[in-house]
């Protein structure tokens, strides 16, 4: 009797510290944090569970990515600041706000530089996306780029002319050229995280402001500022990062997963490609659903508007002007 309690209690035991293994050996062994301030079902989100999912199936499940929408980690700005010291490990961010840390990339968003989608992309594929990918090899990492399709203006009352946007006061992205366009197109200018523009709307201290149509529709801006004016000043692309940080932590597990992470950025922005195509063409159906008054300028029109603006193409240095006659021949 005793010999069969011993060996049931052996049995136990070795029951006990496998499992206890398994479930030591299924633990990741990082867990690294992906911000967005997009909400959880727009195209980048989505792509960043994505990126998220191939990295854990990839790295056998040794590296897991909690993604944080919603701006849940801080504003665009603030996460920036702080993957660069390695708070945060990924982000997706826009052109605009990066190139406020980064002036390199001013040349982006420079107004009416790509004349289609298309054209971004074969800039962005090719070796000027590759280039301007490797500008980031400090503290953040350039991965892959994301689509953001083309800005427009949208107002509280109906902009039709240049002339109807002098005097309004439109809310830019945070930083200098971004508000230097918009002068030259004649408005008043005012700098406000994303996050802040739906109150800021509310309370009448903007007249309107701008971005895409997926943005307009998921911030709610639609149900406020009515009146669409489908100038296509830019498209901006996004960006996804990873902090230095995050890169030493990865590489210190196994230096072959830095390779996978490569290989996850790339599929998830052809991935947010093809969700961005679907979601932009919905958002925009939901505009005119949701009584939003789109105006499309004729071609005289969006010449007066392009000739606004001609003046920030006057002052490039001769490295920025070269880049842009690179990319306009793309
Ligand atoms: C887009 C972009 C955001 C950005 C926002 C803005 O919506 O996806 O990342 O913050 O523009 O206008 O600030």
């Amino acid at each position: 009797m005793k010999k069969i309690l011993i060996s049931l209690l052996v049995v136990l035991l070795l029951l006990v510290s496998c499992s206890k293994k398994e479930a030591e050996e299924s633990k990741p062994l990082l867990v690294l944090r992906y911000g967005d301030n997009q909400p959880e079902y727009y195209p980048t989100t989505r792509a960043a569970r994505y990126f998220s999912q191939i990295v854990e199936e990839k790295s056998g499940g040794r590296i897991e990515i909690e993604v944080y929408g919603d701006g849940k980690l801080g504003s665009e700005n603030e996460v920036f600041r702080m993957l660069e010291y390695g708070g945060v490990d990924f982000m997706r961010l826009s052109i605009g706000t990066l190139s406020a840390f980064y002036p390199e990339f001013e040349i982006l968003q420079l107004p009416y530089l790509f004349s289609s989608s298309d054209h971004m992309w074969r800039v962005l594929d090719g070796e000027v996306g590759e280039y301007f990918l490797s500008l980031l090899n400090g503290d953040s990492i350039g991965l892959s780029w994301f689509d953001a399709g083309a800005r427009s203006i949208y107002t509280r009352d109906q902009i039709e002319t240049l002339s109807d946007l002098k005097g309004k006061i439109i809310r830019t992205q945070e930083n200098d050229q971004m508000e230097a366009i918009f002068s030259l197109f004649g408005a008043e200018t005012i700098q406000i995280p994303y996050g802040s523009v739906y109150s800021e709307l509310m309370k009448r201290t903007i007249d309107g402001a701008e971005n895409n149509f997926p943005s307009y529709i998921y911030t709610g801006h639609s149900d406020v500022a009515k009146f669409v004016f489908l100038d296509e000043h830019m498209r901006l692309p996004e960006i996804m990062i990873m902090s230095r940080k995050a890169m030493e932590e990865i590489s210190a597990i196994d230096s072959d997963l830095i390779y996978i992470i490569y290989e996850a950025a790339m599929e998830a922005s052809l991935y947010e490609r093809q969700l961005w195509k679907e979601e932009e063409e919905k958002a925009k159906r939901d505009a005119i659903k949701n009584s939003c008054i789109i105006t499309y300028p004729t071609e005289e029109e969006l010449a007066k508007w392009k000739e606004a603006v001609s003046p920030i193409y006057d002052e490039l240095s001769p490295e920025a002007a070269e880049m842009v006659e690179r990319i306009r021949l793309i």
